[in-house]
């Protein structure tokens, strides 16, 4: 298996390229089954998961091609059953689920198990389909979805706004029978920019953005072209790289009206950040940091995903700082490897407290799922010595070249083959 080989301490400076979201690319690539004709996707990641949608879009019944972030499909004769083998890779493989019972009629997706960071069930998403009609058995591992008479669009009124839910609930109904209101409906940017793309193949939604969508049911959706949304979350991980390193960044199609609540944190702690027209800037606004408490919430309050890159910047801040993790119940993986670079950091149930310590050093550690990856990434950049990441196949699931990003702006850091 890969590693990643760092050398720390050195301040970053330069230009870093955001790239597509993930987050959207998941959600809009299952998208694509609803749609007759051929959709043709730009800004697309290079990544695992990004690939591993395309096999499954392969097998239920698309042709697909994936080149220079380009991706295309063309449902040609679609088949309703989602195995295992993919689905146990990428949980967002749910997410074919509302399409497949839109268009089919009925769906046989595997079971998504647990994952590193929690239990993550899709008991909500299944709710919502019930409520428009469908009916599910769980057996052998797998959901199996039907509606004899068509998806009929409903009012639902989710528990939680669940990012995954709400856009799975969203694709079925934009070609279900009739109006469904989604309420307590996720607000994440991925969200909108799922909304935007049915829309752009004949959707009729309305509320994305707020906790209330509006979706007037279509016959058919026909194929677009579409960009998706640069990656708030990628964008989000390199202002800290240039924080932590106390190196300057210029974060190059940076959604920074998306990171309100991320940029409001970084500038609390003394960080600072600029926005020009198509990049922002980011430094230290003087050498030391102050730690800061921080909770994690649904959109827009702070977001799990940029959870562990926060908590690797309060290592080396001043005074002690709070993380509580209100979205998944063990997101806290990162925090014994932070340790084994010397962070003093403490848990009591979902609360991280962060006492910082001015600076790391160098050792091996291991990745445990993508967001931790990126916190170990960030502090090896900034501890002394060579930190050795192992696991990093983590992280090439959400993180598009980062070690030719890095490097591209000063970082010494090296894939080696494992
Ligand atoms: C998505 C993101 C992930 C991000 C998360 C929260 C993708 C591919 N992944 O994950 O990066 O960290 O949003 O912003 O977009 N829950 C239930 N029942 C359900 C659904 C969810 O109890 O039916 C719970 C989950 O266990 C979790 C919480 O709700 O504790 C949030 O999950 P959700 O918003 O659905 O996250 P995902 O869509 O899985």
């Amino acid at each position: 298996m890969d590693k990643l080989i760092i050398e720390g301490g050195v301040p970053l400076q330069g230009s870093i390229q955001v790239s597509g979201a993930k987050n959207a690319a998941l959600p809009i690539l299952m998208a694509c089954l609803l749609a007759e004709g051929k959709v043709s996707l730009t800004n697309v990641p290079r990544l695992a998961d990004i690939r591993t949608s395309l096999k499954l879009l392969n097998i239920l019944g698309c042709e697909t091609t994936f080149e220079d972030n380009a991706a295309t499909s063309l449902c040609t004769g679609l088949k309703p059953e989602a195995p295992y083998d993919l689905v146990k890779t990428m949980r967002a493989s749910v997410l074919c689920l509302g399409p497949l019972l839109a268009r089919l009629g009925e769906a046989k997706v595997a079971l998504p198990g647990g994952c590193a960071i929690g239990a993550r069930p899709v008991d909500l998403h299944l709710r919502g389909f019930e409520r428009m009609g469908a009916e599910f058995e769980i057996t052998e591992g797998y959901i199996k979805g039907r509606c004899k008479n068509g998806l009929k669009g409903a009012r639902i009124a989710l528990d939680f706004p669940t990012v995954g839910g709400t856009e799975n609930i969203l694709m079925a109904a934009a070609l279900a029978d009739g109006e469904t209101e989604i309420e307590n409906a996720a607000r994440e940017p991925e969200v909108v920019d799922l909304a935007n793309f049915l829309n752009a193949c004949g959707a009729k939604i309305t509320g994305q953005g707020t906790s209330v969508l509006n979706v007037k049911g279509v016959s058919s959706l026909i194929g677009c072209d579409y960009r998706i949304m640069p990656d708030r979350i990628e964008a989000g991980t390199y202002m800290v790289a240039a924080a932590i390193t106390g190196g300057e960044l210029e974060i190059l199609d940076c959604p920074f009206q998306d990171l309100d609540a991320v940029s409001y944190k970084l500038r609390e702690m003394g960080v600072w950040l600029q926005e020009e027209d198509n990049y922002v800037l980011v430094r230290r606004a003087n050498g030391l940091l102050e730690n800061v408490d921080v909770t994690t919430l649904p959109h827009p309050g702070y977001p799990t995903d940029m959870q562990a890159q926060l908590m690797a910047l309060m290592c080396f801040g001043t005074g002690i700082g709070t993380i509580e993790e209100k979205i998944f119940e063990n997101r806290f993986m990162h925090v014994l490897e932070l340790v084994r670079l010397g962070a003093d950091i403490r848990l009591k149930g979902r609360t991280a407290m962060v006492k910082g310590v001015g600076s790391l050093k160098g050792a091996p550690v291991m990745a445990s799922d993508l967001r931790a990856s990126a916190s170990l990434v960030l502090a090896g950049l900034a501890a002394e010595g060579t930190t050795t990441i192992e696991r990093i196949y983590h992280l090439d699931r959400g993180y598009e070249n980062i070690e030719a990003k890095l490097s591209g702006v000063g970082a010494r850091i090296k894939r080696v083959a494992g």
